[in-house]
């Protein structure tokens, strides 16, 4: 006799003829290309090796842009590939206005922006305002200063606090652990002044009190804008200003509110003054042609105070941080959703969707919870669900190969500064950033040198290389390009959103944009679907006989 696990789970049903709610979301007719965008994010050093160093180049990226033509992408957003020691990913830069030689040269970048142009993509790239190297030339010029010169003005120095200075100026954390702060020596070996750095101690602050540091990064700008770029990432771009008198703060270091510190206390995070900066740089923006946009990486919460990044005058898009986080529960995700499209639409501004990016393990390794398998079907749906909503989208490369984690990188090959700077307690992000794999017959999968890469891929992922996945219908490449193309083609980018009724306070996202109706299956038992015709589905079996397993998506057509 069976037992009682083995019984078919009860099937819940969406009603034949669903209905609606009032929209939550209207389509809007400002075609602005970033109102409706996907972005796909290249992290260079992982992409393609074509020199056979080990390392991505851009002369990698270019060989390989008409992959990202065929998934239909708008832009690419790529991470920092500037002079750098590469002591945090690139984010360490040593000169904005240069490509490191691991990554090529000037004269590489315009290639890569001419073959872009060229298959219509757009090249946006990563402005890192807040900090540079400690090998970048201001930097070293104040350490060679006196305390209390120009030099020193552009960083935020300080005596140290005690007898004889040797505590740090204030309590602040690094995002990467230890103190925010570093000792530095004076020429005859005596300790001297502290500065700030809100990650490793590597990584300077700018001083953005003063006008000179707005100088050079205006400077910047314009050195790309006149490279044809069509904009930036600003990284950590809520992080600029500190509170006058640089105050204790007992919240969390990333300034994400807690219960006892709320974030917008924060000292050093969201200060008014960034806005004037960000203002400026819209109307620098707009001294040059094409439809040039600023994206804010602001870790600010809630979504309410998020949006005052994005007002009209300000930057474009705000990267949606509650999206990226939510867990895989329904009503959780239906209530960001939600107030992700009312916080983003008070202001006027599209809201974006992203699942993965270099800083967090990938969406199929969150959600499998330690199962790969179930990890790679939630993340097909999680994905394809994501596609359907209206607003701007944000691709991490590999994850249309349905790329998990590296979970078992050797300690002695980790590169992230936050495990050595935690003592290993954080494992940080490698795993996410391992070299793509592009041939499954190839050595290190035709990422490109025959002895590996800069972090070594995981012994399995011969399935997931691009060239078996292409030739595969049912494989994630071509969920991702069937899906991307369709999204362009029924203007799901531009759409509307409306909640099914019959989906409220259970465990599927049921929604309607435009005519097409996305359900996404996030419990534990199969739900039967209106009938209609599939259009796009997550699964060969989804929506098939009416019926939708967990851990699926579909998007219908209703009869
Ligand atoms: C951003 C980047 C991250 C980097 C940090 C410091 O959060 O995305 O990779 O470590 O800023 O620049």
């Amino acid at each position: 006799m069976p037992n009682a696990v083995s019984l078919a789970p009860a099937v819940s049903a969406l009603s034949p003829a669903p209905t609606f709610h009032a929209p939550l979301h209207t389509a809007h007719d400002d075609d602005a290309w970033w109102r409706s965008s996907v972005i796909y994010q290249v992290y260079p050093r992982s992409f393609r090796d074509l020199n056979g160093d080990g390392q991505g180049d851009l002369a990698g990226i270019t060989a390989e842009l008409h992959q990202l033509a065929d998934l239909s992408v708008d832009a690419i957003w790529m991470s920092p590939f500037y002079t750098s020691p590469q002591r945090d990913g690139g984010y360490d830069v040593a000169d904005y206005c240069d490509v490191d030689p691991m990554f090529g040269t000037l004269e590489d970048f315009d290639r890569l922006t001419a073959r872009a142009t060229k298959l219509g993509i757009k090249v946006i790239i990563d402005l890192v305002p807040n900090h540079c190297s400690s090998e970048h030339a201001l930097f070293k010029a104040a350490l060679a200063a006196e305390p209390g010169s120009p030099e020193r003005a552009m960083f935020i120095f300080r005596d140290g606090t005690g007898p004889d200075g040797s505590n740090p100026p204030n309590n602040w954390q690094s995002h990467f652990g230890g103190s925010a702060w570093t000792r530095t020596l004076n020429d005859d070996g005596t300790p001297g002044q502290w500065y700030l750095h809100l990650f490793d101690s590597s990584q300077p602050d700018f001083n953005w009190d003063n006008p000179a540091v707005h100088a050079e990064f205006e400077r910047i700008l314009r050195f790309w804008l006149d490279r044809n770029v069509t904009g930036f990432r600003v990284d950590v771009a809520h992080a600029l200003v500190k509170a006058e008198g640089l105050p204790d703060w007992h919240g969390r270091p990333d300034g994400c509110s807690t219960e006892e510190h709320p974030g917008h206390a924060a000292p050093m995070f969201g200060q008014r003054a960034i806005h004037d900066i960000y203002r400026r740089w819209r109307s620098i923006l707009g001294e040059y042609d094409g439809d040039r946009i600023l994206c804010a990486e602001a870790t600010i919460d809630p979504l309410s105070r998020l949006v005052n990044w994005v007002r009209n005058d300000q930057m474009h898009q705000a990267f949606n941080f509650a999206y990226l986080h939510h867990p895989w529960d329904a009503a959780r995700l239906r209530e960001i959703i939600t107030d992700s499209l009312q916080a983003f639409d008070s202001v006027g501004a599209p809201t974006t969707w992203v699942l993965s990016n270099h800083d967090v393990p990938r969406h199929a390794t969150r959600f499998g919870e330690e199962r790969p398998e179930v990890g790679l079907d939630r993340a097909r749906a999680a994905s394809l669900a994501m596609l359907a909503l209206p607003g701007g989208v944000y691709l991490y490369q590999g994850e249309e190969l349905g790329l998990p984690d590296h979970l078992t990188i050797p300690d002695e090959l980790r590169q992230d500064p936050t495990f050595v700077r935690t003592g290993g307690e954080r494992v940080g992000r490698d795993g996410c950033r391992v070299p793509l794999p592009w041939r499954a017959d190839e050595p290190h999968y035709g990422f490109g040198s025959n002895d590996g890469g800069w972090l070594p891929q995981p012994e399995d992922w011969a399935t997931l290389a691009r060239d078996s996945q292409q030739a595969d219908p049912a494989s994630t490449l071509n969920l991702y390009r069937s899906a991307l193309s369709l999204r362009k083609e029924l203007g799901l980018g531009a759409g509307s959103l409306s909640w099914a009724v019959d989906a409220d306070g259970t465990d599927t996202i049921a929604f309607l944009n435009n005519d097409v109706m996305v359900i996404f299956n996030m419990g534990q038992s199969d739900i039967n679907v209106p009938a209609g015709s599939v259009l796009a589905a997550s699964h060969a079996d989804a929506g098939a006989d009416g019926v939708l397993a967990p851990n699926r998506c579909v998007w219908l057509r209703l009869n």
